[in-house]
């Protein structure tokens, strides 16, 4: 384990979780966020820098700096050190025990989407690529557009990358995985993409996992050939253009759906840096949760035809069910986002950008436009349409402002609108059953962050735990009995070794009352730690007094006087005794 370590005290865990999260810092060694793992409004991810650690309130999705990577690229752990390793420049051990078979496939299969890339520019340059730029110069993509974007050409032998991944030696069944090539009946590959031009797709941290390719002619079928799944490749968690958008995203806090790769390069070479596209495919909840760890708030600015349309209203509940905050983009002309930021200019679609609705006022427009507002089957209609939005606004106060709105738009009675959305929340709302939780004490969870965190209170105290039979019985018991174990080990009980030693549930109050001492602002210090353990041993006293009270009571009620006299007896030398001082 000695690597992981090494790599672990060498990285900074909030370096590498604010690449993928917005963080606040909320405390001395604390910041928060949205969790990226689950659907919330408020934030309840939480990182502690002192601990190295990450912890959700919400979802209770956790772990150190490793563990993070591969939750949120879907890696496997060797996969995470490596990208680790490399990212900060430590030299990975050469033949690595951690790597397993699965990483390695998916290691070979991204060295040949890198090789497949470079062959597709080499070919857009070359003298077999003239019909491919004289497409891209007639669409009016600069040159230094095609180059940022990595478009490229697959020429139309059919067997350019075969026979250089059989050059390489890469084993068959490897090319068969890579999505690049296909299998003749009699067992001979081809290319997958012939005489297409080619658009790179990367994950989030811009590796190229797939490619989209589009004919040159409108004969060639289909218009977009796309890479199948692969073990690097899952369509719904990918959004194009997301690794290089994602910092205009965080800066202007807002971020543009289109629905082609096209106008996400158009919209981008106009200087909206802040697109992605969901290629053709509907919107998954994948995809929102990678956009919302980075703004919140989304104008959605599809093709302005039929389909176009019906794909933003898919999208809206999805984008909702996320809570984020969502505008529609319309484009004037039947033009689409490239075809706008052509002809119209940059400052045109920014102005539309500037008028984007909230997607509300969209949509009565389109129940307006559909029903007839001036007859009262018209307007249920409208409302009926309307609904399923209403329900997933779980703000009261947000949900009567639309209310009225709505009412004042479409011109009907508000308290009608504001009846019938009431009834539609109503009846989604779930009886979600909140488990009742132990209270942790003020005094357990002081001392425990002074055993984890202060060396001198450690070695001062720890000792002393012993004979506390109160600790037996507190709801962060397990923590304790692991503390004490680990001390008894010989190891220090730093917060991994605690930790490691704990179950599930009890990992997760471990977190919780690290993370909420640090957000208290408590002083971890041997003075403090002292008072908690006084604290714990008093309330011991009275939790003892509170079980002999019981048990006089109950020998009184049985009738038996002697037993409950010995009883009173040795209560009232406890009450005395606790009176002394000291
Ligand atoms: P569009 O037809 O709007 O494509 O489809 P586009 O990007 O604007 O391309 P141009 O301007 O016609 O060249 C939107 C997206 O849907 C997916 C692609 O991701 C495309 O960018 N699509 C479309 C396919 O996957 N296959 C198709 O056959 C068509
Ligand atoms: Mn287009």
């Amino acid at each position: 384990m000695e690597f992981v370590e090494q790599l672990k005290s060498s990285v900074n865990i909030l370096n590498v979780i604010g690449e993928w999260v917005r963080l606040r810092k909320s405390g001395v060694n604390r910041y928060t966020g949205l969790c990226p793992f689950h659907s919330e409004k408020t934030p309840s991810f939480s990182v502690n820098l002192d601990k190295q650690f990450y912890y959700c309130f919400g979802c209770h999705a956790k772990g150190d700096v490793v563990n993070f990577v591969m939750e949120i690229e879907h890696v496997s752990f060797y996969e995470a050190l490596k990208t680790l390793a490399e990212r900060h420049g430590i030299p990975m051990p050469k033949r690595s025990q951690y790597s397993d078979e699965d990483s390695r496939l998916r290691g070979v299969i991204f060295q040949m989407h890198e090789l497949a890339q470079e062959t597709f520019r080499a070919s857009l340059a070359a003298g077999v690529g003239e019909a491919a730029r004289g497409y891209l110069a007639a669409r009016g993509v600069a040159a230094a557009a095609a180059e940022q974007f990595g478009l490229g050409y697959a020429d139309g032998s059919g067997r350019t990358l075969v026979r250089l991944f059989q050059q390489r030696s890469f084993p068959a069944t490897e090319i068969e995985q890579s999505g690049l090539v296909r299998k003749r009946d009699d067992g001979t590959f081809y290319d997958y993409f012939r005489n297409r031009l080619m658009f790179p797709i990367h994950n989030e941290s811009g590796k190229i996992i797939g490619f989209g390719g589009r004919a040159l002619t409108a004969e060639d079928n289909p218009k977009y050939l796309n890479s199948p799944e692969t073990p690097i490749y899952k369509k719904s968690h990918v959004l194009y253009n997301l690794h290089r958008a994602k910092e205009a995203i965080r800066k202007e806090d807002r971020v543009i759906l289109v629905e082609g790769y096209m106008d996400a390069i158009g919209v981008a070479a106009a200087g909206f840096g802040a697109v992605v596209a969901s290629c053709g495919t509907s919107l998954t909840s994948p995809q929102v949760l990678a956009l919302k760890r980075h703004s919140q708030r989304i104008v959605v600015n599809f093709d302005p035809d039929a389909p176009g349309a019906n794909a933003a209203e898919r999208s809206i509940n999805m984008l909702l069910d996320e809570s984020m905050q969502v505008r529609i983009m319309e484009l004037d002309g039947g033009l689409d986002p490239d075809e706008y930021c052509k002809q119209r200019g940059a400052a045109a679609y920014q102005g539309r950008l500037e008028g984007a609705k909230g997607y509300f006022y969209w949509l009565a427009d389109r129940a307006r436009a559909r029903y007839d507002v001036h007859t009262t089957e018209g307007v249920v209609s409208v409302l009926k349409f309307l609904l399923p939005a209403v329900q997933r606004i779980s703000d009261r106060l947000e949900r009567m402002t639309v209310a009225n709105d709505v009412a004042g738009y479409i011109g009907v009675d508000r308290g009608m609108v504001l009846d019938s959305f009431r009834k539609a929340v109503a009846d989604r709302r779930e009886s979600a059953l909140v488990q009742p939780k132990e209270i942790v004490r003020a005094d357990e969870k002081g001392l425990l962050n002074v055993l984890l965190s202060s060396l001198e209170g450690r070695e001062r105290l720890i000792e002393d735990l012993a004979g506390i039979e109160i600790l037996n019985r507190i709801p962060t018991r397990r923590i304790y009995q692991a503390v004490a174990a680990v001390h008894a080990s010989g190891a220090l009980p730093t917060f991994d070794a605690v930790r490691s030693r704990l179950e599930e549930p009890d990992q997760n109050l471990l977190a919780e009352v690290v993370l909420s001492a640090e957000a208290e602002g408590i002083a971890i210090s041997l003075d403090y730690g002292r008072q908690c353990l006084e604290r714990l041993r008093r309330s011991e006293g009275e939790l003892r007094r509170g079980e002999l009270k019981a048990r006089v009571k109950e020998a009184e009620r049985s009738g038996d006087q002697v037993e409950a006299l010995r009883l009173y007896r040795e209560l009232v030398q406890m009450e005395r005794s606790g009176e002394l001082p000291g």
